[in-house]
């Protein structure tokens, strides 16, 4: 399959002049996102939310095979969920953790995930130990095995860090933590999207993702995976009277799916949108996407190598979309505030969202553009050219 790059502009509904490269903040909608959202909002606001919702209902419950296409799984095994946080914390926060459980994370893992893991280990007496990163800056799969024994309660890992291209091998992760039956956690918010995901290939018993960023979908809306074989071990740490039953006076039974995870209320305007996200996504096909990504953000690394006073920070030997730069003498606030001024929209990333990792590598806050496959050569060179009159 080919890209129809015309055609996917033609879907952009983005203000003209403006260069989007936030991807790895939040995207831009396709045009059909947002018509499904404004049709179900008109919907609400003509014959009320519940009313639109009885309506809506079979294409409400089709978002849950939406994301089962999406990542490979079944849909009892999806739950949807506010954000990639609230999905990720949900079943963090269910593992019976016991003192002197060991958590093995990665050294560029998300601070969100890494509070957490902070905040278990001072209530909990959970030991939290990071697994080294190659030479290239992927979690070493060596130093990992090396590090099992059976203290290890949990592997968490970020997928794509949030700070730059890398690309975690997480199948391999995946492999060592089946093979010592250890619990396995993958953060792929900033995968889902633009690489392919397989909980399968992955052998993850958790996956978290959101919709905003390289979905292309609405705000306040993404997805939590959960194995069926795990989740009759994983009690919420909030319940409420959807994700579990009042049976009797002095006791309740969970939901039997994934969607113990979840709560009554819910936008669903939000979650038609992501469906509808996932669905365009899925059309073009996610090799498609992968492949565009790839090559954009190579360009623009390229282009980026050749300006002197610009360092390129992204590391591992597979790099997706997010391309992360700073330069001599110049915050990379004032640059992303120069870059906007002239309507391109980059973001920045501060070492506290990836502390390990920013200080190993020394890193400042950095101006983070995020490539997506509705960029334009054009656009990365503007970005480019508008850096170089930065210096
Ligand atoms: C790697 C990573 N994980 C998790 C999140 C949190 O996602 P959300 O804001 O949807 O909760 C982010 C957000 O930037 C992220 O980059």
């Amino acid at each position: 399959m080919s890209l129809n790059k015309q055609a996917i502009r033609d879907d952009l509904t983005s203000k003209p002049g403006y260069i989007h490269l936030d991807n790895a903040g939040a995207s831009l909608m396709p045009r059909c996102v947002l018509d499904t959202q404004v049709k179900h909002l008109q919907l609400e606001a003509s014959v009320g939310g519940y009313e639109a919702e009885r309506l809506e209902n079979q294409r409400i419950e089709a978002v849950y095979d939406s994301v089962a296409r999406l990542i490979n799984c079944h849909r009892n095994e999806v739950a949807i969920v506010e954000n990639a946080s609230v999905g990720w914390m949900m079943a963090f926060y269910s593992i019976p953790f016991e003192r002197g459980d060991r958590i093995l994370t990665a050294e560029a893992e998300y601070a969100s995930n890494y509070l957490a893991y902070l905040q278990v280990a001072r209530e909990r007496g959970v030991v939290v130990e990071t697994i080294p990163s190659t030479g290239s800056g992927e979690v070493c799969i060596e130093s990992l095995r090396a590090m099992i024994d059976d203290r290890v309660r949990l592997i968490s890992v970020t997928h794509v860090p949030t700070n730059g291209g890398l690309v975690n091998p997480v199948a391999a992760i995946g492999a060592v933590a089946r093979e010592h039956g250890i619990f396995y956690i993958v953060d792929a918010c900033q995968s889902a999207g633009q690489i392919d995901l397989d909980v399968d290939a992955i052998h993850c018993d958790v996956l978290t993702a959101t919709g905003r960023k390289f979905l292309r979908g609405p705000r306040g809306v993404g997805f939590l995976y959960v194995r069926s074989t795990v989740l009759d071990t994983l009690h919420p740490p909030m319940i409420d009277l959807f994700s579990a039953h009042w049976v009797a006076a002095d006791r309740y039974e969970l939901r039997a799916d994934a969607r113990r995870f979840e709560n009554w209320e819910n936008n669903y305007a939000a979650r038609l949108g992501l469906g509808r996200a996932i669905d365009y996504a899925l059309d073009i096909g996610i090799e498609v996407i992968e492949r565009e990504v790839t090559r954009l953000a190579a360009l623009l690394r390229d282009l980026l190598h050749a300006v002197p006073a610009v360092t390129v920070q992204d590391i591992g030997r597979h790099k997706c979309g997010i391309v992360t730069f700073s330069m001599a003498g110049i915050e990379a606030v004032e640059i992303e505030t120069y870059l906007r001024k002239n309507r391109i929209l980059v973001s920045v990333s501060s070492p506290a969202s990836t502390l390990i990792d920013a200080n190993r590598r020394q890193l400042p806050v950095l101006v983070r553009s995020g490539v997506h496959y509705f960029n334009t050569e054009a656009e990365l060179e503007a970005l480019v050219a508008t850096v170089k009159r930065c210096c």
